[in-house]
């Protein structure tokens, strides 16, 4: 039976430790603020975009939503991020991706001031992140490792497999495991045995979007589980990458979906604005 990790009071510690952090800064006259951007109306964006709202408030952090058409052209997006960069009010930026069709997720990344770029999702972030100086981590690895901090799970001299290699999750969660010290496979569709890969882990982190891929074969007994997948199942209901009911009996830790991971995305989004607060207003960054 695996310890079953709670991303939501986890993620809940840590928001109520960025709300003091808030306090203290607006005591100083600095009000952090994220400006979030989406574009067109896919129902699950609205609600993530929702969420980051709300969340933003309970912490005392400004926040400016921008809902924009489907039909926002290239120009207009960007021309909206360019005032972003340079509105003071405005310390963290956030495009909800996927975009439609037709926009250039790239190009967006690229508009966005690197010091702004709450995601670390512009190139020199990403390469920051590669050389280990780094102040902004994209939320989702970032907030797998502060579970890992949370629960006393050391990395260092661990085999870690990351199965899934996304900009967004896969490849910077390889460095951030790396950088701790942990021995690190990074998986994909074309990855031969895969199972016996995986199930050389110590640290099996999953990020695919495939329903339940991970199963109790592909798991060591006693290893640490992280699912990253929002998916359906087959009867429409939410699941992870990660079978979970097969899987938890075996891995002696385990991140349920929903509860685990997601929840705590947000956490360190809030946390990267705080961050880019300070740099833009000279504040050190511990
Ligand atoms: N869509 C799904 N996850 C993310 C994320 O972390 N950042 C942005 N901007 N869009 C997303």
């Amino acid at each position: 039976m695996a310890k079953i990790i709670d991303g939501k009071a986890i993620a809940a510690e840590t928001r109520a430790k960025v709300a003091v952090e808030v306090k203290e800064l607006r005591g100083r006259g600095v009000v952090p603020g994220l400006a979030v951007v989406l574009v067109g109306s896919d129902p699950a964006s609205r609600t993530y975009v929702n969420n980051k709202e709300k969340a933003c408030a309970a912490a005392g952090i400004h926040s400016e939503k921008y809902t924009l058409p489907e039909s926002t052209g290239r120009e207009e997006l960007l021309d909206r991020i360019c005032k972003l960069n340079r509105k003071k009010e405005v310390n963290g930026i956030l495009v909800q991706f996927p975009l439609p069709k037709g926009l250039d997720e790239r190009a967006v990344i690229e508009t966005i001031d690197p010091q702004k770029d709450v995601d670390a999702f512009h190139p020199s972030n990403v390469g920051r992140i590669l050389i280990g100086d780094y102040r902004f981590v994209p939320c989702t690895p970032a907030g797998i490792m502060e579970l890992l901090r949370h629960e006393s799970i050391s990395v260092e001299g661990k085999s870690c497999v990351v199965v899934g290699r996304s900009n967004i999750v896969g490849k910077p969660m390889a460095m951030l495991l790396m950088h701790a010290n942990g021995t690190v496979t990074i998986c994909h569709s074309k990855t031969r045995n895969l199972t016996d890969v995986c199930a050389r882990a110590d640290i099996l982190v999953a990020a695919v979007g495939k329903p339940k891929f991970v199963t109790a074969d592909m798991v060591k007994p006693g290893a640490v589980v992280i699912d990253v997948g929002m998916d359906r199942d087959e009867n429409g209901k939410l699941c992870g990458d990660v079978d979970f009911s097969r899987v938890e009996p075996v891995a002696s830790r385990i991140t349920p979906v929903p509860g685990g991971v997601g929840p705590m995305t947000i956490a360190m989004l809030l946390k990267n604005t705080v961050t880019a607060a300070k740099i833009q207003n000279g504040i050190p960054v511990q």
